[in-house]
């Protein structure tokens, strides 16, 4: 998503006190999506109310589902598995990879045509990786270069799935689960690596049927979701901006509540505490089916890190923060097997770099992997390459910038994070639009 808006911050004094984080992006799709699938009424509540939410919200509700929002909350009267109809125009994913390739699962599988669209960034990030397993189920999929736009043929006879992915993806997992609740039959979904399960608890929280063994799911086709009310936690990847702004800011002490602790999006939380992070969860909890914890941030000094493998798809929308603390600590920090960043909304890896680059940070990179020499930062000019999570990061790494950082191209925050410059405000932080 590419715009004009400019923002500029300054350096700036600890941060303090309680902050509220908003809802989980990836729990919100999943909530309003299985919601519409519900028989009944379902209410949702700390949902995230950001631009990609709200078109998942917008492309339900052209498919027949009545849903209402109000300030602080989602109302869906669901009408079943089998309730959606076809939608009069062509559907409108905006910057939404995680909306985009769920609901391609449950598109491929109606009984109705339909066509999914996105925006530049989303349109140029490949969907072959959803395409090709569904294909093989009977869907029929078209679609140039295996990039958005894509339309789907009706169709009511899909073979049940047998899959392993061989990307580490929650989307691919969840675009297939979706699939295999309108596909008579058991299907078999697995996975070498696990990403985040929000999709399994939810399902499992909504009473739909499925065993999970070792790494495979095993579900069937055409059971029910009971329609309940969802409560939604915070967002670990949206807090983790925060943490990291705590931790690098000197005489800070901060408490973000009720954030979303699930074990598979914790990563970023285990490798600070292994940089030397003072980082406390308190008072763990459920909500529904999802972990839940209070977390106490304090100012501490970081040293670098060397991380690969499986803790990688723990942490993998937290690399680009992950990567200012980097550049902040003590020491050489490498981290592998990131291939994946390169298909996000921007380039990660390319974007990250670029933008340390400028700010005085030595850095190098393969296809794979990123090494940042921890240093001081100056201040510069930074591109945000459209990605809101790029943006946010280096919006945080000038809270110990030694100029200002002006960093272009921010609107993309509100993809997932619309409070991030109001809460930077409270805390007194000088950040404007230019
Ligand atoms: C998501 C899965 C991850 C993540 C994305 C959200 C999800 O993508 O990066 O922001 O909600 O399932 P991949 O499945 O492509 O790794």
């Amino acid at each position: 998503m590419m715009n004009n808006t400019s923002l500029i911050i300054n350096s700036s004094k600890e941060l303090i006190g309680d902050i509220m984080i908003p809802g989980d992006k990836s729990i919100t799709h999943r909530a309003i999506i299985l919601g519409s699938l519900c028989s009944g009424k379902v209410i949702i509540s700390n949902g995230l109310f950001s631009e990609d939410c709200l078109k998942t919200i917008s492309c339900f509700k052209q498919m027949g589902v009545e849903i209402k929002t109000n300030d602080c909350s989602i109302e869906i009267i669901g009408k079943g598995l089998r309730s959606l109809i076809a939608p009069k125009e062509i559907l409108d994913t905006g910057n939404s990879g995680t909306l985009a390739r769920l609901l391609s699962g449950i598109l491929s599988c109606q009984n109705f045509d339909s066509s999914i669209n996105g925006d530049e960034s989303l349109n140029s990030r490949p969907m072959k990786r959803i395409i090709d397993p569904l294909t093989s189920l009977g869907a029929i999929i078209k679609s140039k270069d295996y990039k958005l736009p894509i339309s789907f043929k009706a169709s009511n006879s899909l073979i049940p799935i047998a899959y392993k992915s061989p990307i580490p993806s929650a989307q691919i997992k969840s675009c297939l689960l979706l699939a295999a609740l309108f596909i008579d039959g058991e299907s078999v979904i697995s996975e070498e690596t696990k990403t985040r399960d929000h999709t399994e608890r939810l399902l499992k929280y909504l009473g739909y049927p499925f065993e999970v063994n070792d790494k495979a799911i095993v579900i069937r086709g055409n059971g029910s979701l009971s329609a309940r009310a969802i409560d939604i936690p915070s967002d670990i990847s949206s807090a983790a901006f925060f943490i990291v702004a705590a931790l690098i800011t000197q005489g800070s002490d901060i408490l973000l509540t009720n954030i979303g602790t699930n074990p598979l999006r914790t990563g970023i939380i285990d490798v600070l505490i292994a940089m030397g992070a003072d980082i406390k969860l308190i008072k763990n909890r459920l909500i529904g089916d999802e972990p839940v914890s209070d977390i106490r941030i304090k100012y501490s000094r970081l040293n670098s890190i060397n991380i690969s493998g499986k803790i990688i798809s723990r942490l993998i929308d937290e690399l680009p923060i992950l990567f200012i603390a980097c550049a902040i600590c003590d020491g050489t920090s490498t981290i592998n097997d990131i291939k994946e960043l390169r298909y996000k909304e921007s380039d990660r890896i390319l974007s990250m770099e670029t933008g340390l680059k400028k700010l005085g940070i030595d850095v190098t990179s393969t296809e794979n992997s990123i090494s940042i020499i921890g240093g001081s930062i100056n201040g510069g000019i930074i591109d945000s390459f459209g990605d809101h999570r790029v943006a946010m990061s280096f919006l945080i790494a000038g809270l110990v910038s030694k100029k200002p950082i002006t960093v272009r191209n921010t609107e993309n925050i509100n993809t997932s994070f619309p409070t991030f410059i109001d809460i930077l405000r409270e805390q007194n932080i000088d950040i404007y639009k230019i």
